[in-house]
């Protein structure tokens, strides 16, 4: 029996005001993977300084920040056998320049605006998609969604 693996997915907020880019996401996320919960917020500033706080001190870091709250995200706790890989490997590098040029057809390379406005997040380790899953739904049970795991290869 294989185990599910979790994941998060943010989509950015200037993936989101772009419906055709979001329906071509949503498309691959139901594609893809089980979507196990989905939601729709917009973050203040705080929140998005909390979330990202690994990031503190880097030059990039307010401007993330900033971004992040600067309009709707969607976030996606994404089922898959190798879940964090499998979306880490869709979106693509960090760099949409880089992504341009190794992979044309990931969704950084695709529609990435800038290096901070590069479509979407993806939980790095198993570690931080609990950390981050739990920071956006606190109600999720990792521990009942294990134990109701095998429903979902039914
Ligand atoms: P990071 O965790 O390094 O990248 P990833 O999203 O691929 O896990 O960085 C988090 C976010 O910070 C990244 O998605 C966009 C922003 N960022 C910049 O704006 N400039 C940069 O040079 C880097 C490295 C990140
Ligand atoms: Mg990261």
């Amino acid at each position: 029996m294989q185990k599910l693996q979790l994941t998060l997915a943010i989509i950015k907020p200037h993936a989101v005001s772009n419906p055709v880019v979001l329906s071509f996401i949503r498309n691959i996320l139901k594609n893809k993977f089980i979507v196990v919960k989905t939601k729709r917020v917009n973050l203040d500033t705080e929140t998005a300084c909390r979330f990202y706080q690994e990031h503190v001190g880097k030059f990039f870091y307010n401007r993330l920040t900033t971004f992040m709250a600067s309009g709707c995200i969607d976030l996606h706790v994404l089922g898959h056998v190798n879940a964090i890989h499998l979306w880490r490997k869709i979106l693509g590098p960090t760099s949409v320049y880089k992504g341009q040029f190794q992979d044309p057809y990931c969704l950084r390379g695709m529609f990435g605006i800038s290096d901070t406005r590069n479509v979407a997040h993806g939980s790095d380790s198993e570690d931080s998609a609990e950390r981050e899953i739990k920071f956006f739904f606190p109600e999720f049970s990792f521990y009942h969604w294990r134990l109701d795991d095998e429903e979902w290869f039914r």
